[in-house]
């Protein structure tokens, strides 16, 4: 087998020369890429594109279904390989290794199944599941048979699910019946009974994988059994041609107002975007066993577990559980016994095993490990150089990849032991996209370095998202119209004199909570629906392990409260309506929240607050209420 992969860039030389030709003829550059893959027709144009309605299409005219390349192209030369690698929760349970050849079967028995289903081209499939090796097959069933994935985090409240669900109109859910995640049996099912309880008129069907075999309840008017509807099925499926701009997936993610919105991605673009950036973020190598730690619920799971290393002929690992089960010493007992070779995982988990202590890293062999990577949130100095000295042996290098749901795939980066690297700083845009930095106040880019602004990018990429679900205005509103002509990221970042990035955190109403992106609105809907609160305000703070906190100040009802029942039933409902990972840390109840004298909650008085900054609030004295500072501030947790 060739040792490099087409398009593999192999010198920090290479990558400055690469990255001028594509900035200068990005259209010849991308389309040099997606020549490497199956297309059914080839494409008219390789780029239309504007950022105002905003319109962006990549390689129209072409035909492809996305599977094909995949598996079907893989067959002849690595069909016996393993393509996906299971490790489940328990450290002795079964590990299921399957090959392309497998995988290939497998996905096209499921894609016959949603076919008799009545699932077809265009319709929507909600995932609620558990990270077992029927979630990645029959997400790449839908994608095989044309119709749209909406994977949901199996962490989500029945409440957050219908939403989703219901936003997109999803005719199928697919579930499991139990899910086991370290000591917790969840019951998934349970919870997509109660999601069709609330209301999803348009769900004719929910497909049962049997996971852990415990009881469920069950409607037989929609209910049916995963291993029953796929087990007759034919081992072929013709693929559904797709063009290139169909839709291939939605993906919710929490902004700075009101709801989550559904993240549009499309075939062609999203498909050559996961597999350039991953085989050059990750510099893998045929027969590498890569290993990213993430969810599929999240875009890094869809990106890096399943499309990017599969388009490129990886081994990807899956890995059912948790970091700290049975002990912290999980991940690095996983790497030397799977001799795992690139490894991706969040600070909030590198912050987490540190703390638990060196002599659950020290023990293992991690001489296989050739690249780690970050996602997800700034990684701190600290974590940054324990990675560094703990798990790379100060020696293999450290990628730290920012990216975001909206952008498909890595943007800024190093390339894993060709670029120089910095603790805390992600480096340089990958070949292809054009960063800017600007000026918050005029609105002007900001071109000389060292620098700082608000992060945007110029010119568009084939991964990035293209619509928000059902409410193309929104994506204008949110991504298109802070900085006319660009594309807004909702990020700080500050660039240094060598011209790397460093990511300095959402300038926007969101938080990022151990990696998980939370609207501070959201979770204020949340808090509110609690019959007892009159008004809420959350905002970030700084937590040692999880990167950012939620605090939430509460004005409740007149009259006497038991605080820490209050606290309690105000966390319940948090959970109720979105889900664990939503949970406030901290509760403080006020009597009136800072306001501006049209009525705005002055956050920023509040952030520095809770963040414990309270004696640089800044001028007061423009708020309505200035009295309420000293009050809010002596209450402080
Ligand atoms: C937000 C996107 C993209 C994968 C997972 C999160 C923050 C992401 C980094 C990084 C600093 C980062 C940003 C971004 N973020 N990666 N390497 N350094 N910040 O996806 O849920 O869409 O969140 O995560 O603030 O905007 P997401």
């Amino acid at each position: 087998m060739p040792s490099k992969l087409p398009h593999q860039i192999s010198s920090f030389d290479e990558y400055r020369e690469v990255y001028q030709k594509s900035v200068t003829d990005p259209e010849s550059f991308w389309a040099a890429e997606a020549d490497t893959f199956v297309w059914r027709k080839p494409w008219d144009r390789v780029l239309s594109w504007n950022f105002t309605d905003p319109e962006v299409k990549w390689f129209s005219g072409g035909q492809l279904n996305i599977t094909e390349n995949c598996l079907d192209r893989h067959l002849a030369e690595r069909g016996e390989q393993t393509a996906i690698l299971y490790e489940p929760n328990e450290p002795d349970g079964k590990v299921v290794k399957l090959t392309y050849r497998e995988l290939h079967a497998q996905v096209c028995q499921v894609g016959n199944a949603l076919r008799e289903l009545g699932v077809g081209k265009g319709d929507r499939v909600c995932f609620y599941m558990p990270m077992v090796p029927e979630l990645a097959v029959s997400v790449l069933a839908c994608a095989r048979i044309g119709a749209i994935h909406s994977v949901v985090f199996a962490g989500f409240s029945a409440q957050a699910l219908a939403d989703r669900v219901n936003d997109a109109d999803c005719k199928v859910i697919i579930c499991s019946d139990h899910n086991r995640r370290g000591r917790k049996n969840i019951p998934v099912k349970e919870v997509v009974d109660e999601a069709l309880a609330i209301g999803c008129p348009s769900v004719e069907t929910v497909l049962v994988h049997r996971n852990t075999g415990e009881d469920i309840s069950w409607d037989p008017s929609y209910d049916q059994w995963y291993h029953e509807a796929v087990e007759r099925q034919d081992a072929n499926c013709p693929a559904e041609v797709m063009d290139a701009e169909d839709v291939l997936f939605i993906l919710y993610t929490s902004g700075s107002t009101g709801k989550p919105k559904g993240v549009v991605h499309t075939c062609g673009g999203y498909m050559l975007y996961t597999a350039y950036t991953f085989r050059n973020v990750f510099q893998y190598s045929p027969g590498d066993v890569y290993w990213c730690t993430a969810d599929i619920g999240w875009i890094t799971g869809h990106s890096y577990i399943l499309y990017g290393p599969l388009l490129c002929g990886a081994t990807t690992m899956m890995f059912e559980g948790v970091p700290t089960y049975p002990d912290a010493g999980r991940f690095w007992q996983v790497c030397e016994k799977h001799r795992v070779n690139q490894f991706y995982t969040a600070p909030t988990a590198l912050r987490a095993l540190m703390a638990r202590g060196n002599e659950f890293v020290e023990g293992h062999d991690l001489s296989a490990l050739k690249v780690i990577g970050s996602v997800g949130e700034p990684i701190n100095e600290e974590a940054w150089e324990w990675y560094h000295e703990k798990v790379g042996k100060g020696k293999v290098p450290i990628v730290d990849t920012w990216w975001q749901t909206e952008t498909g795939g890595i943007m800024i980066s190093g390339l894993g032991g060709l670029s120089p690297q910095k603790a805390t700083f992600a480096g340089y845009p990958l070949p292809g996209i054009q960063m800017a930095l600007v000026d918050k106040n005029t609105g002007e880019e900001l071109t000389g370095n060292p620098e700082s602004g608000l992060l945007c990018v110029k010119y568009p990429w084939p991964g990035m998202l293209r619509t928000t679900w059902g409410d193309h205005e929104r994506c204008q509103k949110t991504y298109f119209s802070t900085v006319p002509g660009m594309y807004f990221t909702g990020d700080g970042a500050r660039r240094d004199e060598n011209g790397m990035y460093r990511i300095v955190g959402r300038v926007d109403d969101v938080i990022n909570v151990s990696g998980h992106r939370m609207g501070t609105a959201e979770v204020e809907n949340a808090i509110d629906e609690h019959p007892l609160v009159v008004e809420t305000a959350v905002v970030g703070y700084p937590h040692d392990i999880k990167g950012q906190g939620i605090y939430a100040y509460v004005i409740l009802a007149p009259g006497e409260h038991d605080h820490e029942r209050l606290r309690e039933e105000i966390i319940e409902t948090v959970r109720q309506e979105i889900g664990p990972i939503a949970k406030p840390d901290k509760i403080q109840f006020v009597e009136e929240l800072p306001k501006t004298r049209s009525g705005k909650i002055m956050r920023r008085i509040l952030r520095k607050v809770a963040s414990g900054e309270t004696d640089g609030l800044g001028d007061t004295s423009t708020l309505l209420n200035p009295e309420v500072v000293t009050s809010v501030t002596a209450g402080r947790l």
